[in-house]
């Protein structure tokens, strides 16, 4: 159902649509509508080749895809910042600061890891560009009657572009009147074709279930559409929209180096493989990303794992942490840093094992955890896109532990194309 399983034999394909129908003899094709009527069909060429979609000498797809996301994320940054650093430029939008002032609310809609890239999106938008955001699972956005009206815009985010549930919420939106965006990685895709506008993110093939370069290239791509917004609304300054480009552009040698040892995770996963229930903790995006991690987790290795927001532990949660429970920390946001530290010792208090993810120029951490884990610095706002490094390799290894399908997991597919 998708074009890596024919590439090794065309690149040429058409594209079909819903309700058409297409017949196909040894030496002829002919696609028709519902009512036989002839369509006559654009030849789609497959920008990729069959080695892209093949595991390039890696054990599988994921890891693979792990290691390409430096260069995912420098394919997705590159064409669209000018060489000054100074200013995000989508020649895919040519949105003007009218344009954009007329929208008062966005909705973000996605499903599974698009939807954790969707809450940091969120984040972005609401702190760079200034304009309300409200993020929903596209399998609840599409039956809860939204308010939507011209002054809306929808952003759709969606690896694959053929998630029904994240399609039919784009429907819906564009039928009560709003602006669509699609945020997707497969060019041609029903979503991409399906939207207004579209955003790829530039990731190359992704074949693994558990998605992994599509989730840090869905955060890049939300992060220049803020900066975007912000360059077209003045509500950052030269020197902050300097600052964070210069540091965007250092991020896929950042990625690459937090790839560089992996063995204390290899070690951590091989430690905490047979745990029953692993929590991950954090505040603001320390805690989106603790839910792409435990998803991660959960999906490849099936090892039951939450994700907690760290302030809400007192709430109920902290009943579940008994002794030698595994606890994933993550703590890189210094607005709450001195909250998720107290967050920790409360969790330490209760004997359970807890691994920290810090930025290296952290000290004060290693105090508190049993391990940690230290990623490069760079501006809190982008450090999401190296905390979930180590967590997609954790999941991984730990998968391997357990002799699990890492590419293929039980009962889940790699593009949910069903409700
Ligand atoms: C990700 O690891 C999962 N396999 C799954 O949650 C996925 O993100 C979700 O099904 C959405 O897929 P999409 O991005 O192709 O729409």
């Amino acid at each position: 159902s998708d074009i890596p399983a024919i590439i090794a034999y065309t690149r040429r394909t058409y594209i079909m649509n819903d309700g058409e129908i297409a017949v196909v003899k040894k030496d002829s094709i002919w696609v028709t509508d519902r009512k036989g009527n002839p369509i006559t069909k654009k030849v789609f060429e497959v920008n990729w080749n069959a080695e892209a979609a093949e595991k390039g000498g890696y054990e599988h797809f994921m890891l693979k895809e792990i290691h390409e996301q430096p260069k995912a994320v420098r394919d997705t940054i590159s064409p669209r910042i000018n060489k000054e650093n100074t200013q995000v430029v989508l020649d895919e939008l040519k949105w003007t600061k009218e344009y954009v002032e007329n929208f008062n609310k966005i909705y973000i809609v996605a499903c599974g890891t698009a939807y954790h890239a969707g809450l940091v999106g969120k984040y972005y938008i609401e702190k760079l560009a200034r304009i309300p955001v409200e993020i929903d699972i596209a399998s609840e956005f599409r039956y809860r009657d939204p308010i939507i009206d011209e002054h809306t815009l929808t952003i759709v985010i969606s690896q694959s572009g053929e998630t029904s549930d994240t399609l039919a919420a784009l429907k819906e939106s564009k039928r009560l009147g709003a602006k669509t965006l699609a945020v997707t990685n497969v060019v041609g895709s029903s979503i991409a074709r399906e939207a207004d506008q579209v955003m790829y993110t530039w990731a190359g093939p992704e074949i693994a279930v558990a998605s992994t370069k599509a989730y840090t290239t869905q955060l890049v791509a939300m992060f220049l559409f803020a900066m975007y917004i912000s360059g077209l609304k003045g509500t950052l300054t030269a020197e902050r929209t300097h600052e964070l480009l210069t540091q965007l552009r250092l991020l896929p040698d950042e990625i690459g180096r937090t790839l560089e040892d992996v063995e204390p995770i290899k070690t951590f996963a091989k430690n905490y493989a047979f745990n029953d229930d692993v929590f991950y903790i954090g505040r603001s995006l320390d805690y989106n990303v603790a839910l792409e991690g435990s998803l991660k987790l959960k999906e490849i290795s099936y090892i039951h794992a939450e994700a907690y927001a760290a302030g809400e532990l007192k709430h109920g949660t902290l009943a579940l942490i008994e002794s030698g429970v595994p606890v994933i920390a993550i703590a890189t946001q210094k607005g709450v840093y001195e909250k998720t530290l107290s967050n920790i010792k409360e969790v330490k208090a209760r004997d359970a094992v807890i691994i920290g993810i810090a930025s290296e120029d952290d000290t004060e951490l290693e105090k508190y955890v049993d391990h940690v884990i230290k990623v490069p610095s760079t501006d809190e706002l982008l450090i999401p896109l190296l905390t979930v490094v180590p967590l997609q390799l954790l999941a991984y290894y730990a998968a391997i532990t357990r002799g699990c399908d890492v590419d293929k997991p039980r009962n889940l597919a790699k593009s949910v194309t069903v409700e």
